[in-house]
């Protein structure tokens, strides 16, 4: 059994990728049901009740494993939280969006596991540092935030950190296939983390709309616009369209905030091509 596999106790190397606060417990039990490790996004979720409700309600679905993404810098009740995952038998949990070093020591002293999120090859020294268990990879292709700097693909991020570090690694970013999974495994990596494929799934709770604009997206349908003080890689609309064909700079005209009439999604939106249930896109991905 390889190490990620080990850590996540999933049949599968697939990470459900945590999307904002888009949570739904038949969701998560979808993915973990089908072999996947269904993951709650906890990033911003400050109610502890409401934490607890949704444990118990994917429990209630499946008693396959699962686990919850916690970002480090977004939510000041990571350390609850963590007790409350903890309490409820979950064993791995993924962090992002923050230093490493100021969760892991929970981490460890709760007897839990950690994937940390990183966004560039040096970083995932720090995450060896701080005591996580795997790095979860995201290159520039991902959905989700990413930085407003120069940033590198998956292609060379992989084999970058690969080379890097022993603890396993995670491939987060344009994969939706076989192909994309196999190519990820060929890398270095021992798994992948999947973002925007499960979100145009059936049973996905983001709205119609959403799922339709990934299926609708193309080749370069994607650009990084301003959200939470970085950047956001969103889905270019019509509206979108029109304004750089005027030559306006999107990032000047949907400044902080107003990027929340459009939808998020990787550039692997482009491959995604109907919206199909989680255990097809699974089980075609490990075939
Ligand atoms: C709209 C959107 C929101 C996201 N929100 C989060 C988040 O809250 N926390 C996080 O760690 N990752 C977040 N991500 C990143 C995904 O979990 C995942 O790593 C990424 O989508 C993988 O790339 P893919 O979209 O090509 O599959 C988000 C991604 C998208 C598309």
């Amino acid at each position: 059994m390889s190490q990620i596999l080990e850590i996540l106790g999933s049949k599968y190397p697939i990470i459900q990728g945590p999307i904002g606060e888009l949570n739904d417990p038949k969701m998560v039990a979808a993915v973990s049901e089908a072999g996947g490790f269904g993951m709650l996004a906890l990033g911003f979720v400050q109610n502890l009740d409401k934490v607890k409700q949704l444990i118990a309600g994917v429990k209630e679905l499946t008693d396959k494993p699962f686990g919850a993404n916690l970002m480090i810098a977004m939510n000041p009740h990571n350390e609850a939280i963590l007790e409350i995952l903890a309490e409820a038998g979950i064993k791995t949990v993924t962090t992002s969006a923050g230093a490493p070093k100021k969760i892991y020591p929970k981490i460890k002293e709760l007897g839990l596991k950690g994937l940390h999120v990183i966004l560039a090859a040096p970083l995932a020294l720090k995450a060896v540092e701080a005591g996580a268990d795997g790095v979860v990879v995201s290159g520039a292709e991902s959905g989700g935030l990413r930085t407003t700097g120069p940033e590198s693909s998956n292609m060379i991020l992989i084999p970058l950190v690969c080379d890097l570090v022993d603890i396993p690694v995670a491939a987060a970013g344009g994969v939706a296939d076989r192909r994309g999974f196999r190519a990820a495994l060929a890398l270095g990596a021992q798994g992948v983390q999947i973002g925007t494929a499960f979100l145009a799934t059936e049973e996905s709770p983001a709205p119609q709309e959403w799922k339709q604009a990934i299926i609708d997206c193309t080749d370069a349908g994607t650009v990084l616009l301003p959200r939470l003080g970085i950047a956001m890689r969103t889905l270019i609309n019509d509206e979108m369209r029109q304004m750089m064909a005027s030559g306006l700079d999107l990032s000047k005209e949907y400044k902080a905030g107003d990027a929340s009439k459009t939808w998020g999604g990787g550039q692997i939106s482009a491959l995604i091509k109907k919206i199909r249930p989680v255990k097809e896109i699974i089980e075609e991905m490990v075939s």
